[in-house]
């Protein structure tokens, strides 16, 4: 007899800015990010059955495109759901039997957190589904050993993301967004992004960045003020950037300046690249232009999809 069943959607991000400082002992970089929840995402349905302690996951991909790693392809220790599943098991002695439904419409390696707000929206459902009472910031907290996007996805809206990905700081967005984004056919590793971008400041004799010794909070908080106050003001003079940008830029015979040239040709007031790639957006005003922009950048080849900035997170559906 199946038991109870728990649907969650699980939107994608976009990181409208993101700057990477120097990187820590270990190993990690602290970031300013701005991250932005879209209405773009991933669904999981979550079934309940015996007490047996079980895990099973199947996929379903909606998209045509399969950028990086295929997830029915990695082992489960690798697969973020089960490995959040597991997490939550250790943490609760919860021991369902589950049947994890994930239908995945973002584009795997695209930059958009896909894979991270699927593990976020496990540990949510699961924390409805057990009745185990943790908060945001629980569940935030045990979630960034997932991963370094993790946490954002148990707040959503828009957030400045500092840390290794892990100290949050709620924004206001005044205006509508609505973004184009563009995903090429190939997904791009976080871990060698990080690492060609370290290459290319060494090369460069360093990067004196506000985690420098001797900078203090300080300067940090000034600038994430001035980060936060850019973003009310309109996007084509957003003073937004993205750290990997320049490192990327000639991959792939500079397939990232070409697809924001064509957001920008097709409208865009501002355009960027979402986390390490694959994936970049433009910022269009509400109504048709976005539209009109898809539709070109679609003759392209590219995957491309229309979404709005997404204030606050779905909550878990118990049916
Ligand atoms: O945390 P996550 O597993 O997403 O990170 C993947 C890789 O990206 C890490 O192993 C690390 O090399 C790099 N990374 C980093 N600094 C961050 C986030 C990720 O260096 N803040």
């Amino acid at each position: 007899m199946p038991g109870r069943t728990c649907r969650l959607d699980a939107p994608a991000k976009i990181n409208l800015h993101l700057e990477v400082e120097d990187r820590r002992a270990d190993g990690y970089h602290n970031l300013i990010s701005i991250f932005l929840a879209v209405s773009f995402g991933d669904t999981l349905v979550i079934e309940e059955n015996g007490a047996g302690g079980t895990t099973a996951i199947t996929m379903e991909r909606e998209t045509g495109l399969s950028g990086g790693d295929d997830l029915a392809a990695l082992p489960p220790e690798k697969n973020l759901v089960f490995r959040a599943v597991e997490l939550f098991r250790e943490k609760t002695r919860y021991n369902r039997d589950l049947a994890i439904r994930l239908i995945k419409r973002v584009p795997a390696g695209g930059g958009l957190g896909g894979g991270s707000s699927d593990a976020a929206a496990v540990l949510r459902a699961l924390n409805v589904l057990a009745g185990a009472g943790y908060g945001r910031d629980d569940l935030a907290a045990l979630s960034a050993c997932l991963g370094s996007d993790v946490p954002f996805f148990m707040y959503g809206g828009a957030a400045l993301v500092t840390g290794r990905g892990e100290i949050m700081r709620p924004l206001d967005v005044p205006a509508p967004l609505c973004f184009v984004m563009v995903t090429p056919r190939f997904g791009s590793s976080t871990a060698r992004a990080f690492a060609l971008l370290d290459a290319a400041r060494g090369r460069a004799g360093g990067n004196a960045g506000y985690g420098d010794a001797g900078y203090g909070d300080g300067p940090r908080a000034h600038h994430g003020d001035y980060l936060a106050r850019a973003l009310g003001a309109e996007p084509s003079s957003w003073p937004f950037y993205n750290d990997f940008l320049p490192v990327l830029a000639g991959e792939q015979d500079g397939i990232y300046p070409r697809m924001m040239g064509e957001l920008h040709a097709a409208g865009a007031a501002f355009t960027g690249l979402s986390g390490s790639g694959s994936s970049c957006f433009g910022v269009f005003p509400p109504g048709t232009a976005a539209r009109r922009a898809a539709a070109r950048l679609k003759k392209h080849g590219f995957f491309v999809q229309t979404t709005i900035f997404l204030a606050s997170m779905p909550d878990p559906m118990l049916q």
